[in-house]
């Protein structure tokens, strides 16, 4: 049956479904974006709905998050009306070793670092092929830049060797602008030996917002995979 399913989406579906299984109720949770994100926050809604779930709270980190987390039943709060987030769920491009991530790839890497970071416990979703070596070895590195500090940004990255490109829209002329309103460009280097200094180093470029480089929060990362025609979820911890 689950073998005529596109390995990739059963990755996905299982893995979120991890995921949506650690929410405790009565916890605030940091909604991630992405499709495997879309998939956790279905079925933290279905828990809710059945009344495995309850009295939870969601702090979304996107558009979509937050369409998809009212569209599911999971009630909303902002930063400003609560003390904590409990636990984080969000998917990410890339994953090393070291559990230190690539994000960006739906262009959310702002708020999503935002809440992330702030959570007690932030859980990785992910299906194996985002499992790397080395960072940047299969992704682009997503910087989201303010629009009039587009060139300057575009030169200094340059200057530190990284190889720019603006993100274009599809279905869209023109670049795709952030949830924020800005541009995102989305870098090649061609090693990322130190990702903790990379990542401070570009967010000290005047203009630039956040980039995609998530180093020392994750905590534990659900990895989907299919075994034999069967999802498996796999954990890696710190
Ligand atoms: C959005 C993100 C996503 O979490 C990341 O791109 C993974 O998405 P998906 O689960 O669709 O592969 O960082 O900015």
């Amino acid at each position: 049956m689950s073998s005529s399913i596109d390995p990739i989406i059963l990755m996905k579906q299982e893995v979120g479904k991890a995921a949506a299984a650690r929410v405790l109720s009565g916890s605030v949770v940091g909604l991630g974006t992405g499709s495997t994100m879309a998939y956790a926050i279905q079925f933290i809604g279905d828990r809710l709905q059945n009344g495995d779930l309850k009295n939870i709270k969601g702090i979304p980190t996107s558009f979509q998050s937050r369409v998809l987390a009212k569209e599911y039943g999971i009630p909303l709060v902002t930063l400003d009306e609560v003390d904590r987030i409990h636990v984080a769920i969000d998917g990410a491009d890339e994953v090393d070793p070291h559990l230190n991530l690539i994000k960006g790839g739906g262009a959310a890497h702002t708020q999503e670092k935002i809440i992330d970071a702030l959570a007690d416990r932030f859980i990785v979703v992910v299906d194996s092929t985002k499992l790397v070596t080395d960072l940047g070895s299969t992704f682009l590195l997503p910087v989201e830049v303010l629009p009039m500090a587009i060139s300057p940004v575009t030169k200094a990255i340059t200057n530190l060797g990284g190889r720019p490109q603006l993100r274009m829209g599809v279905k869209k002329a023109g670049p795709v602008v952030t949830d924020q309103g800005n541009l995102v460009l989305d870098v090649k280097f061609d090693r990322i030996d130190n990702p903790g200094e990379l990542e401070k180093t570009l967010n000290n470029i005047p203009g630039v917002l956040e980039n995609g480089l998530f180093v020392d929060v994750a905590d534990l990362v659900l990895v989907g995979e299919v075994i034999d025609g069967q999802p498996v979820v796999r954990e890696i911890t710190r």
